[in-house]
């Protein structure tokens, strides 16, 4: 059993990881209109990969006997200045995520639920990688600055990211 304030912010964070996905796929939207199909293959397989968080926490609440809600997914933005833009946007929102696992944390150890926060130490260090990954490519974008060759070769790298087991 989870308490029903657990039980809603375990919802809400269900909500917010497919939010994730979707404002990443809207991402690879972006890349593919200008043609860096690297770039969004690296947006699609980000977006894979909270959509499958999101379903840790559907799982979870279901072994907990706790029901799922699932809640409209807000509009995520649909254009950004530049790929600059876009990736700085990754490591905001990031940040944003994982000040949103911190206040999961806070709450299940508030509420003495020792399992709850068991299973959110997984994205607790997750986040950690999540964060690290944004800065790498954030920097590597940054450094390509105007350089058109830099940043073919860099879009040439993204086009082989694939699900890794390291990152399930
Ligand atoms: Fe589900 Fe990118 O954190």
């Amino acid at each position: 059993m989870v308490s029903e304030n657990m039980e809603k912010a375990l919802n809400a964070q269900l909500n917010a990881e497919v939010y994730s996905g979707y404002l990443y796929l809207s991402m690879a939207t972006y890349f593919e209109d200008t043609d860096l199909y690297g770039f969004a293959n690296w947006m699609r397989v980000q977006a894979e990969e909270e959509l499958e968080h999101g379903m840790k926490f559907y799982d979870y609440i279901i072994r907990r006997g706790a029901k799922v809600t699932l809640e409209a997914i807000e509009k995520p933005q649909i254009e950004w200045d530049s790929p600059l833009a876009a990736f700085e946007h990754v490591l905001s929102h990031e940040q944003t995520v994982t000040g949103l696992i911190n206040d999961l944390v806070d709450l299940a150890i508030s509420e003495k639920d020792h399992a709850t926060n068991n299973f959110l130490q997984w994205f607790v260090e997750e986040q950690v990688e999540e964060e690290e990954n944004a800065m790498e490519i954030l920097a590597k974008v940054k450094l390509a600055g105007d350089s058109r060759e830099i940043f073919y070769a860099l879009n040439e790298e993204f086009a082989t990211r694939t699900r890794g087991a390291s990152e399930e």
